[in-house]
């Protein structure tokens, strides 16, 4: 642990030792935070270092190391991904975070620009708390984005960019050169979904949006960025060829023009006065926005001032984010349930006396699994700290033992399924302690039921969670095919209370409407374990068919045969969820729910791009580093023109396209007399310019 002895009391070599720690301890939380977006810290934890760090640089100048904290804004870029410079430096902003520091920044300005009676105008615009990004557009286009890295260049993340709705990929009457700097965020809800989701295929899940975004842009695979529900706020320029407009108030306007989204609070200020007013107009919706804000940045509008003003250190005179205070409180924890999901999974929730946690009643928060239980100690009868700081969910944050009672007792976690209870067994290597009882639980079939219905999978209107329950609970819903049995009781159901005839003959209406489904949609809504919207598009794309889709997975049940070797080899597909998907249709069970179902529903085969290309219909491996596009991009394309891409060389692969330092798989190719490319041939025969 770090030293907490005062700054005043170290001498010069303690200090020198000290900054050498900390400097490695901050290195390695950095990494933690921005590269594998698992921070072992809190916020206000990891500022505690950096200000320790700072105060003993300031007393010892002298003593500043070459790799100081305090040199440094972010992280190198990770590997992986290529490096991009950006054309100005990515910096941060400086802290405000009462009336006077606000007022002390507009002093700074006025004192620095000579200024006496001119009025400031600010445009405020809320803190996104997600990640910046640099867009490059030439002519028009958009061409490159990056991450911010370490200020001066950051990772080169231009195809997973692309795949945000929110990215204009042209501008119309753009300057010949220029980058536009935006935050990509992930909504609160979206966030919350996504983490349940994965929680209950026994993933690791995102402590916050925030890294939730972080990770998701940096995904190698583009097509996984694409799967995620991701965001942009454009609010700045880096380089620019030319600057079109003379306040930022308009660039915002400018950029809303080219179809970019800006946050919609942002709003200009007559005068510096209209600050306060606005931070606690902004403070007030917090709670209610969907997506996290940590604060309010202002910008100073004029951009002559914003240029004679420039930089200090890493931050610009011009503009600063007045934070938010934290938002904590302390309340009791009731009890601790357990909620069973539909795989299984059972995931326990601190229920809590109401709280008012900066203006929102907080009264449940997740505990994740039990060894998050064990690591807090967390007990009923506590007296817990909650937080909600750029974090959706509460989180308790710790415990307060003073006050803990004399007789409490750690959290026994239960062993029997609290729906069902049959036993609840936690896999070597998991985190997740799972219901064994299969179709017998009550709660993984409804909470199946439910994702078969739900929006992003077969989308059902009118058949909401209480409604499934209902149904369940007569005993006429156990499986998705009995939806399709509905109709038969629509005598039944319309005399029930509840029902009426409208919403009988509106989810008799939805059930005629679903008969056929994309099949994708139709995977994923089948709820096998691990296969979320990315994967059922892969398998959808590379097996076309439920008929094929089904044989193939039969007869990919035993080890070693053709099709387990084909399903092995899809690009995106590896041996975990392979193996998933062999178990699921090993279950007579299931296979038999799948049959039941294909009575009523045929999945829309995925149809093959009708393309003229040489690449249509065929099979595709890419090898050894490409030059001119990222592997996903070329994925893409070859997908676009109707190819199936896997990853390893069989009989059955047509071409290979061979990058640079290409190893075994070329001389695979050979040996199997397989079509070989280089990069340039393929981009031409892809018509790719
Ligand atoms: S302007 C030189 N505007 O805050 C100006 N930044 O602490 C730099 N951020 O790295 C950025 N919302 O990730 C700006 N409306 C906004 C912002 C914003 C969020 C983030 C951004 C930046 C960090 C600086």
């Amino acid at each position: 642990m770090t030293d907490t002895r005062p700054v005043e009391a170290l001498t010069e070599e303690e200090a020198a030792a000290e900054l050498a720690r900390l400097a490695a301890e901050i290195a390695h939380h950095d990494k933690l935070y921005h590269e594998q977006d698992a921070p072992a810290l809190s916020d206000a934890e990891y500022d505690a270092l950096v200000r320790r760090n700072r105060s003993i640089e300031a007393r010892f100048p002298e003593l500043i190391r070459e790799d100081s904290p305090s040199r440094r804004v972010g992280t190198a870029p990770a590997e992986g991904f290529s490096k991009l410079k950006h054309g100005v430096p990515m910096l941060s902003l400086d802290n405000a975070f009462a009336p006077e520091d606000f007022a002390e920044f507009c002093a700074r300005i006025r004192r620095f620009l000579g200024l006496k009676d001119d009025v400031l105008h600010f445009v405020g615009e809320p803190k996104i708390d997600g990640l910046s990004v640099n867009l490059t557009y030439e002519n028009g286009r958009f061409t490159r984005g990056a991450t911010r890295g370490d200020g001066a260049e950051g990772e080169d993340i231009t195809a997973n960019l692309k795949t945000l709705r929110d990215l204009p990929l042209r501008l119309k009457g753009a300057p010949d050169r220029i980058e536009i700097r935006g935050e990509v965020f992930c909504g609160k809800q979206e966030f919350l979904a996504f983490n349940q989701a994965e929680a209950e295929a026994g993933r690791r899940i995102y402590a916050n949006p925030r890294n939730f975004a972080a990770g998701s842009l940096r995904q190698l695979d583009a097509k996984i960025t694409a799967a995620r529900p991701l965001k942009l706020f454009a609010y700045a320029m880096g380089a620019a060829s030319s600057v079109p407009v003379a306040s930022h108030w308009e660039w915002l306007k400018q950029l809303e023009a080219w179809g970019f989204s800006v946050n919609p609070l942002s709003q200009r200020l007559e005068t510096e006065a209209d600050a306060a007013a606005f931070q606690a107009r902004v403070g007030a919706e917090r709670a209610g926005l969907a997506y996290d804000i940590d604060g309010v940045v202002y910008k100073l509008d004029r951009l002559d001032w914003q240029t004679r003003l420039g930089f200090v250190g890493r931050a610009p005179r011009w503009a600063i984010a007045w934070k938010f205070p934290a938002e904590q409180a302390t309340t009791r924890l009731l009890r601790i349930e357990i909620q069973v999901g539909r795989t299984g999974a059972l995931t326990p929730r601190a229920v809590m006396e109401p709280v008012n946690v900066g203006g929102v009643v907080v009264q449940h928060a997740t505990l994740h699994n039990e060894d998050e239980i064990a690591r807090k100690d967390v007990r009923v009868g506590d007296t817990v700290v909650l937080q909600r700081a750029g974090d959706v969910i509460p989180q308790i944050v710790s415990v307060v033992l003073e006050k803990r009672a004399e007789d409490s007792t750690p959290f026994a976690f239960p062993t029997l399924c609290p729906a069902c209870n049959s036993h609840a067994v936690r896999a070597e290597g998991e985190v997740v302690r799972r219901c064994t009882g299969g179709l017998i639980c009550p709660a993984q079939t409804t909470q199946r039921l439910q994702h078969f219905v739900a929006r992003n999978t077969l989308d059902f209107e009118g058949l909401g969670e209480e409604r499934i329950q209902e149904l369940f609970e007569l005993g006429w819903l156990r499986s998705p095919a009995d939806i399709f049995r509905l109709p038969d009781r629509a005598a039944e159901l319309g005399a029930r209370e509840g029902w009426g005839e409208t919403s009988v003959r509106n989810l008799l209406r939805g059930i005629e409407a679903r008969r056929a489904p994309a099949f994708d949609r139709f995977i994923f809504a089948l709820g096998i374990r691990r296969i979320g919207e990315a994967n059922a598009k892969l398998l959808a794309r590379h097996y076309h068919s439920l008929p094929e889709w089904r044989e193939k997975m039969l007869a990919a049940r035993i080890i070693g045969s053709e099709a387990r070797e084909e399903l092995g080899s899809i690009q995106g597909i590896g041996p975990s969820i392979a193996q998933e998907l062999v178990e699921f249709f090993a279950e007579p069970r299931n296979l038999a729910a799948l049959d039941d179902l294909a009575q009523f529903v045929t999945p829309q085969p995925v149809e093959i791009a009708a393309s003229d290309s040489p690449f249509a219909g065929k099979t595709v491996v890419f090898t050894g580093t490409l030059e001119t596009m990222t592997r996903p991009e070329a994925e893409a394309q070859a997908e676009r023109l109707g190819a199936k891409v896997t990853k390893s060389v069989s009989k059955k692969t047509d071409f290979l396209i061979v990058g640079a330092d290409a190893g075994s798989k070329a001389a695979k190719a050979a040996e199997l007399g397989v079509t070989t490319l280089t990069e340039a041939e393929f981009r031409s025969q892809a018509n790719m310019a």
